[in-house]
């Protein structure tokens, strides 16, 4: 039966999918994220706690959302998130949990997280070599995270997505090598262009390696790609899969492409703040709700004036187009 409740925005978009930032700390620095130095982390105190965040998502699962995902900075920096993810998979009505990780920290957490509930798993990784991850993330961690690839595939994820993030005079050279990982592994390679969410406000159009760019190089440098069938429509990800059948390479084209009318995503950041959009300017304090006792109508009614007040799309392809003062690390991807 059709939920009457649904979080339906203005536009008609349903809003079941909701991303949860567990902490905005993270263990390595990529550019296009966070600066370098003289990070402004949220104070340990100012964090929703995993009650509260329950709270939270035990009060959404009766307007529509049975999907979720755990976001950071890099969420496994945060204690105990095997922990988070069984308390969301025991409340009746959450379907699916996913996370969005650098991977450092897998070799320690993946069959905890895998045994845990968890299904879905993103592993960001910009380059296939050392010193290009270096360059982009000012850490030499390249290696655990190789290790903690491994370590999805062997607690027993399937699929093991990695991300990486297309950006022109970086990109270009790993994408080759991306493309036999996928083959040889199975992961599913996902390449995200580059969006205006850096801490140094340094994103221009012209940084942005292109979906069509990035499969016209694979195509000729390995073999042509076949589109594949949309099972999820709202999933930003338009998949392809090798002529010959083996290896999977997905395009997140957020530029050249948006895919802002088939959004069905809101988040919820580390310190409790609730977001329609990756890019919205107003977000709202779910976390002070909590703190001055408000009544569960009254958080709802502020969940429903959050997604009923969504705006069409993120507008980066226009001269309107406003940078959020959070960059990606505080907003959770
Ligand atoms: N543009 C595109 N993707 C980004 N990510 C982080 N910052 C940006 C950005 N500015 C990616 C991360 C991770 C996911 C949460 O978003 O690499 O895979
Ligand atoms: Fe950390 Fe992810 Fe941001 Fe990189 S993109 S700094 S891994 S939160």
């Amino acid at each position: 039966m059709e939920n009457q409740n649904q979080l339906i925005d203005s536009f008609g978009r349903v809003h079941n999918n909701l991303r949860i930032s567990v902490t905005d700390r993270c263990n390595i620095r990529c550019f296009y994220c966070m600066p370098s130095e003289d990070v402004q982390f949220v104070h340990r105190s100012k964090i929703m706690s995993f009650e509260e965040i329950v709270r939270f998502v035990r009060l959404v699962v009766p307007l529509g959302v049975n999907k979720i995902r755990l976001t950071g900075g890099e969420p496994l920096v945060r204690k105990d998130v095997p922990e988070l993810v069984k308390m969301l998979a025991a409340i009746p009505g959450i379907k699916d949990i996913g996370i969005t990780t650098n991977g450092i920290l897998l070799p320690q957490y993946a069959q905890q997280l895998y045994d845990a509930g968890l299904r879905r798993i993103n592993i960001s990784l910009d380059a296939l070599n050392a010193e290009k991850f270096k360059e982009i993330t000012r850490r030499d961690d390249y290696e655990k995270v190789r290790e903690g690839i491994k370590s999805a595939h062997a607690a027993g994820f399937d699929p093991v997505k990695i991300n990486a993030v297309s950006i022109r005079n970086l990109t270009e050279e790993e994408i080759i090598p991306f493309g036999r990982l996928a083959r040889e592994t199975g992961a599913e390679i996902r390449f995200i262009e580059f969006m205006p969410l850096d801490a140094d406000n340094q994103w221009e159009r012209e940084k942005v390696l292109f979906a069509h760019e990035i499969q016209e190089i694979i195509s000729q440098g390995i073999m042509p790609l076949v589109p594949e069938e949309q099972h999820d429509k709202n999933a930003p990800a338009t998949n392809f899969v090798f002529e010959d059948g083996i290896g999977r390479i997905g395009f997140i084209s957020s530029i050249s492409a948006p895919f802002c009318m088939s959004c069905n995503r809101f988040r919820l950041t580390a310190d409790g703040k609730l977001r329609n959009c990756l890019f919205s300017l107003d977000e709202t304090n779910i976390r002070e709700l909590f703190h001055t006792n408000a009544p569960d109508e009254q958080i709802l009614e502020a969940v429903r004036n959050s997604i009923a007040a969504k705006k069409e799309g993120h507008e980066i392809n226009t001269a309107r187009f406003i940078q959020p003062d959070r960059p990606m690390y505080s907003i959770g991807g």
